[in-house]
């Protein structure tokens, strides 16, 4: 079976092929993304309104591109996966009508994809994986842990009460005037800082130990810069300590639900999963306890269209469709 898969949920237009006989287990033949970090970048973070119009424009040619690479034409593709929600409701709309049009047009089926559902099975892409697993997601928009149970079937272990770790990171690095996306400008500072120069709270959300909050890690580093310590602190000792602080947040819950769950594989994935000291640490962490961490390459990492595509085909396979009349949801639950 040949997939196109479709996802538009946030500020990236992606389309990829995925060829797939057995759920769980596919070749990725095409993986076309349209990124918009240089039209957000000057207000450092997505603005919806701009992000939708733009995807107006390269939905059609990333879909194109997609079914290029993969030598494929239209009437080679057996189902149509495309995401439905969680997302920016502009954005997702992009893409869900696309979809929807061009099944109308061309009488593939289509299945609505939960976009946290393709981060989850993302590391299927690259791996032979035994269900169930645990696995942490972490962008710019969630921060979460699950059990993958079976397909279809997760459990939501515990999720941010405010920001998202990807957000913290963005926020902070607007903060400190660094720039956006401001993870990736945070970890590759941070390696020349010292993390333990600046202290910084670790947040617990009380009789909720899988639970995450950075909302207040956020409000401690800009009352730090407007210390009078602050200009004496190189950047780099604060981007370390700050990071530190989100990792140390990160990995705790992460081990203890693995703990509860007896876990052998540990699934690290979202924008947030390339940062290399959670990398570093989680993996440590793991293999302390004896378990395994994976983490899917970069380019399954972020938003992309083979997770939603392996998301959607499990179902593709068992002959299942949605309706025409599905709509997108800014707050799908999974
Ligand atoms: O998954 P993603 O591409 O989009 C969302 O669904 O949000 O994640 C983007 C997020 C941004 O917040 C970005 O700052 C963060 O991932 N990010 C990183 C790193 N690379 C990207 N955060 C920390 N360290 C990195 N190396
Ligand atoms: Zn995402």
């Amino acid at each position: 079976m040949i997939v196109l898969g479709i996802e538009s949920s946030c500020d990236d237009a992606a389309a990829a092929v995925i060829e797939t006989n057995r759920p769980g287990v596919a070749i990725v033949r095409a993986n076309a993304i349209a990124g918009q970090d240089d039209i957000h970048r000057p207000y450092g973070g997505v603005v919806p309104e701009l992000a939708s119009r733009n995807h107006i424009l390269t939905i059609e040619p990333v879909v194109q591109r997609a079914l290029a690479v993969a030598g494929c034409q239209l009437s080679d593709i057996d189902g149509i996966a495309v995401t439905r929600g969680p997302g920016l409701v502009g954005s997702l709309l992009v893409g869900l009508m696309y979809a929807k049009g061009l099944s109308q047009a061309t009488g593939i089926p289509l299945v609505g994809v939960n976009h946290l559902e393709g981060h989850l099975l993302a590391p299927l892409l690259e791996n032979e994986l035994t269900m169930p697993y645990l696995a942490l997601v972490v962008s710019g928009g969630h921060t979460a842990l699950f059990e993958v149970q079976a397909f279809g079937r997760y459990r939501r272990l515990g999720a941010t009460r405010d920001d998202a770790a990807g957000e913290a990171f963005d926020k902070v690095a607007k903060l400190m005037g660094l720039g956006y996306p401001g993870g990736k400008i945070i970890d590759e500072l941070a390696r020349r800082g010292n993390p333990k120069r600046i202290r910084l709270p670790r947040a617990r959300v009380k009789r909720a130990p899988l639970d995450f909050s950075f909302s207040g890690l956020k409000t401690a580093v800009a009352l730090f810069l407007r210390s009078e310590g602050a200009p004496s602190t190189s950047e780099s000792d604060l981007a370390a300590s700050f990071q530190e602080a989100v990792v140390d947040m990160l990995v705790r819950p992460t081990i203890a639900a693995a703990r509860e769950l007896d876990a052998e594989t540990i699934v690290l994935t979202g924008g947030v999963a390339a940062n290399s000291r959670l990398r570093e640490r989680l993996s440590a962490a793991a293999a302390a306890d004896g378990r395994r961490l994976v983490a899917p390459s970069f380019k399954y990492c972020t938003d992309n269209a083979a997770m939603i595509a392996i998301a959607g085909s499990y179902r593709l396979l068992r002959g299942e469709a949605d309706p025409l009349s599905i709509d997108a949801q800014a707050n799908l639950p999974l």
